[in-house]
C-alpha cells in the first residue's frame, strides 16, 4: 500500500489512534448516485462479504439466496457436502434463477424455459437441446462460480478474484473471535429492517460509543463504554472492547450493584449484598464465577480469557459487517445497500447462543442485562426461526423490535440521513470516541481512490 495505510494495522487496543482522513466525510457520500454506484465499482465488488450462515447449507441440496445491491448469489451445498456460491442469474437469458431466500433441492430449474442446475451449479437440462444450432456447451453454461470461503459459522463471499483470502483479508480479528466458538451458537432470530438511510448511516451508529450516554442510558448500569479500548485494523475493520459487569465510571460509583448486575450475580450465586460498596468488584467475581460454574452449565470457557468472561466486545468487519460478542451469545449484524437509492438499505440481525453441552441453562436465557431473551422456545433446539422481515415505520411505532437498544438507535437514524439533504451540513467533525468511523471512512476513501493513487 501507498498513501501510509500500510501504518495503520494491526493495532493493539492501546494503539489506535489513526491519521486523519484523506477526504471529509460530506454529505455526498450517503446521497449521491454517483458515490453509489462507484461504491459498487469499488467496494463491494472488492471486499469479502457475509453472504449467509453455515448452518443454512449444511446439508446436500440447502441453499441460500444472498440478495446484495444489484446482485443476488446463490450459496448452496452440493451432494457430496461441498458449499459453494454462484450468481443466480440463468446462463440462458439472464433470468434470476432461485427467488426463495432459503430451500432446499437436488436442482434448480430456470422458471423460464426450464433449463435446470445441480446443487454444484452444473447445466443439466436444456429443454429441446437440439435447437440450438451451434450447441449448448454444459461446461461454459454452468452457472458462474463466485470466490466463497467459510469461517466462523459463516460463508462469506468475493467477487473480486484478486482479493487476498478470507483470513488474510481478516487478519488478526480471526485470533480474536476464534475463542468464542461461534460456529457452535445456535440461531435464536433472525431479522431484517427495512431503513429509510444510507448503509453507512446505520454503520457509523455501531462504530462508535459517543452516543451512548445520550440514546442509551440503560448500558451505564452495566457496562463501562466511556472507558472502552479501540481496536483499528488493516483492511478497515475496527473493534471495541468494553468492560461488563461495571458501572460508567464517568457517573460515579454507586453503594450497591445495580439491578441489572445484582440480577446476573443471583445466577452465578453471588449474593449482590456482599458487594455493597464493592461495585467495582463484581467484574472480577463474575469472571471467576463463571468460570467456576461453566462446566457445569455445560459450557466450555477453556479458551477464553478472564476478561471475555465479563467483558463485550464488538468487531466491524469491513466494509459492512459487526459481531458483538459475549461468552455465550452474539449478535451479527449486517448492512445490505438498496440497489438504486443511496438512502434506502436494509439491516439484517442474526442473534445467536451458545447451547450447553448438559446442565441447566437458565442463566443464558439472559442477556447482559439481565433481560429474558425471546424466544426461549428455540434455545436448546434445532428449530431454525423464519426471517422476520419489517419496515422502517414498524420499529418507530413500536410493532417490532430488534432490543431496546438497538430500536433507540433506528429511532435516529432516518433525522440523520434527513439532515445530510440539508445545504445547512458541510462535513462531520468527529471525536476520539468515534475514531472507528474515522478508520472505516479512511479505508473506504482507500477503496474508492481510483487503482492508479493507491
Ligand atoms: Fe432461464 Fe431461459 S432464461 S431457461
Amino acid at each position: 500500500l501507498s498513501n501510509g495505510m500500510s501504518d495503520l494495522a494491526p493495532r493493539s487496543a492501546g494503539d489506535w489512534r489513526s491519521p486523519a482522513i484523506k477526504q471529509p466525510i460530506t454529505a455526498h457520500r450517503y446521497t449521491s448516485p454517483d458515490y453509489m454506484a462507484q461504491e459498487w465499482e469499488r467496494v463491494w465488488t472488492k471486499t469479502w462479504l457475509i453472504a449467509a450462515l453455515e448452518r443454512d447449507v449444511a446439508e446436500p441440496g440447502e441453499h441460500v439466496v444472498f440478495n446484495f445491491g444489484r446482485e443476488s448469489i446463490l450459496v448452496s451445498c452440493d451432494d457430496d457436502g461441498g458449499i459453494g456460491a454462484f450468481y443466480n442469474v440463468c446462463q440462458h437469458r439472464g433470468t434470476r434463477l432461485v427467488a426463495d431466500d432459503r430451500g432446499q433441492t437436488k436442482n434448480f430449474v430456470c422458471p423460464y424455459h426450464g433449463w435446470t442446475y445441480d446443487n454444484a451449479g452444473t447445466l443439466t437440462v436444456v429443454p429441446t437441446r437440439k435447437r440450438f444450432a451451434g450447441g449448448v456447451d454444459c461446461g461454459e453454461r454452468s452457472l458462474k462460480p463466485v470466490r466463497c470461503e467459510t469461517w466462523a459459522g459463516l460463508v462469506w463471499v468475493c467477487m473480486d478474484d484478486d482479493a487476498p483470502p478470507l483470513a488474510e483479508y481478516l487478519g488478526p480479528l480471526v485470533d480474536l473471535i476464534e475463542p468464542y466458538r461461534i460456529h457452535d451458537m445456535t440461531l435464536i432470530t433472525d431479522q431484517t429492517v427495512s431503513l429509510d438511510c444510507n448503509w453507512k448511516a446505520v454503520y457509523d451508529n455501531f462504530g462508535e460509543l459517543y452516543h451512548v450516554e445520550h440514546i442509551h442510558p440503560q448500558h451505564a448500569l452495566t457496562f463501562d463504554c466511556p472507558r472502552a479500548e479501540l481496536g483499528l485494523y488493516r483492511h478497515g475493520h475496527t473493534g471495541v472492547f468494553i468492560e461488563g459487569f461495571t458501572v460508567n465510571t464517568k457517573r460515579g460509583v454507586p453503594d450497591d450493584p445495580t439491578p441489572p448486575m445484582a440480577t446476573q450475580m443471583r445466577l452465578y450465586g453471588l449474593n449482590p449484598d456482599d458487594y455493597r460498596g464493592r461495585v467495582l468488584e463484581v467484574r472480577k467475581a463474575i469472571q471467576q464465577a463463571r468460570r467456576e460454574a461453566g462446566p457445569a452449565l455445560g459450557y466450555n470457557y477453556d479458551h477464553l480469557t478472564d476478561e471475555q468472561l465479563s467483558d463485550i466486545n464488538q468487531f466491524n468487519f469491513f466494509p459492512n459487517a459487526m459481531a458483538t460478542i459475549q461468552p455465550d451469545d452474539m449478535i451479527i449484524m449486517r448492512a445490505r445497500p438498496h440497489p438504486t437509492d443511496p438512502n434506502r438499505c436494509w439491516w439484517d440481525k442474526f442473534t445467536l447462543m451458545m447451547r450447553p453441552q448438559s446442565g441447566d441453562d437458565a442463566v443464558r436465557q439472559h442477556d447482559g442485562f439481565g433481560r429474558p431473551v425471546r424466544p426461549e422456545e428455540h434455545i436448546g433446539t434445532d428449530d431454525r426461526p423464519g426471517r422476520d422481515e419489517f419496515t422502517h415505520d414498524q420499529v418507530l411505532r413500536g410493532e417490532k423490535t430488534m432490543t431496546i437498544t438497538i430500536d433507540q438507535d433506528i429511532r435516529l437514524i432516518r433525522d440523520v440521513q434527513a439532515g445530510m439533504h440539508s445545504q445547512g451540513f458541510d462535513n462531520a467533525l468527529l471525536s476520539d470516541e468515534e475514531e472507528r468511523i474515522t478508520h472505516h471512512h479512511h479505508w473506504l476513501d482507500h477503496y474508492m481512490s481510483p487503482p492508479s493513487e493507491k
